[in-house]
């Protein structure tokens, strides 16, 4: 995107993976003023996190609804319009050309951004095999990355290992998201292919998803402004 224009701060997009409304609102509480922007998932969103995406956009923080919607492209228009109704500044979609564009064309008029998933970090050349594709996943999300540019989608999420090929072939126009961050020192999870912040951040990315490093830390605070930090720096 225009790095310059993007507060380091407001890079910094905490999940909230937690099984309730009252577990996601202890850590905002203890985050406070420090993180603006939030991520609710498949876990928070059918416990719910949707009245609570709501009232977070309503107190001015933004909010990443991680939805990967795919269905017909009525169904996915008219879902997205009840998501910009929420107030959600990023909702992600299912990189289909059918419900990319209808994504595209029914967020028009708010402020929602679509972000479109290529395909899940989950999947190997040979899972996308049995599942019936005959490109691998590089090809794949190479092809995919070209069509939502070409869809006008908003933004792509990436691991930070594809972020610099893919902005080579979305260019600069195009919000790239990156989960699989880890600061260096901190446990890695269940995550393979991670980054720490800087490097991701260097490698072309504009936003850096972060759960577990931020909402398990002693001091969830502490943690989310050292980010922000390397953030800021690796920005100079
Ligand atoms: O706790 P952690 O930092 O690993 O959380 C990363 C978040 O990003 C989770 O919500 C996870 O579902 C999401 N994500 C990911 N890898 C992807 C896509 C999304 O880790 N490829």
């Amino acid at each position: 995107m225009q790095p310059a224009r993007i507060a380091p701060k407001d890079r910094l997009i905490v999940a909230l993976d937690l099984p309730s409304v009252a577990a996601a609102e202890a850590i905002i509480e203890r985050l406070g003023d420090s993180v603006t922007f939030y991520k609710i998932g498949y876990q928070l969103g059918y416990a719910g996190g949707l009245p609570l995406a709501k009232q977070l956009a309503g107190s001015g923080k933004k909010v990443f609804l991680d939805l990967k919607l795919h269905d017909i492209g009525n169904t996915v228009a008219r879902g997205v319009e009840s998501v910009a109704k929420l107030g959600a500044t990023f909702l992600t979609v299912h990189a289909y050309p059918q419900t990319m564009k209808a994504a595209v064309d029914a967020r028009a008029g708010s402020t929602l951004k679509i972000l479109a998933v290529t395909v899940l970090t989950s999947y190997d050349d040979s899972d996308l095999h049995a599942a019936g594709y005959r490109l691998n996943v590089a090809d794949l999300v190479a092809a995919r990355g070209q069509q939502a540019q070409a869809l006008g989608v908003d933004g792509i999420v990436s691991s930070p290992e594809e972020a610099s090929a893919l902005r080579k072939i979305v260019g600069d126009q195009i919000n790239l998201v990156t989960p699989g961050i880890r600061p260096a020192g901190s446990a890695t999870g269940d995550q393979k292919r991670i980054m720490t912040p800087a490097r991701a951040i260097a490698a072309g990315a504009d936003y850096l998803v972060v759960g577990r490093p931020v909402t398990e830390a002693s001091d969830p605070k502490a943690a989310a402004e050292a980010i922000q930090a390397e953030i800021a720096q690796a920005l100079t």
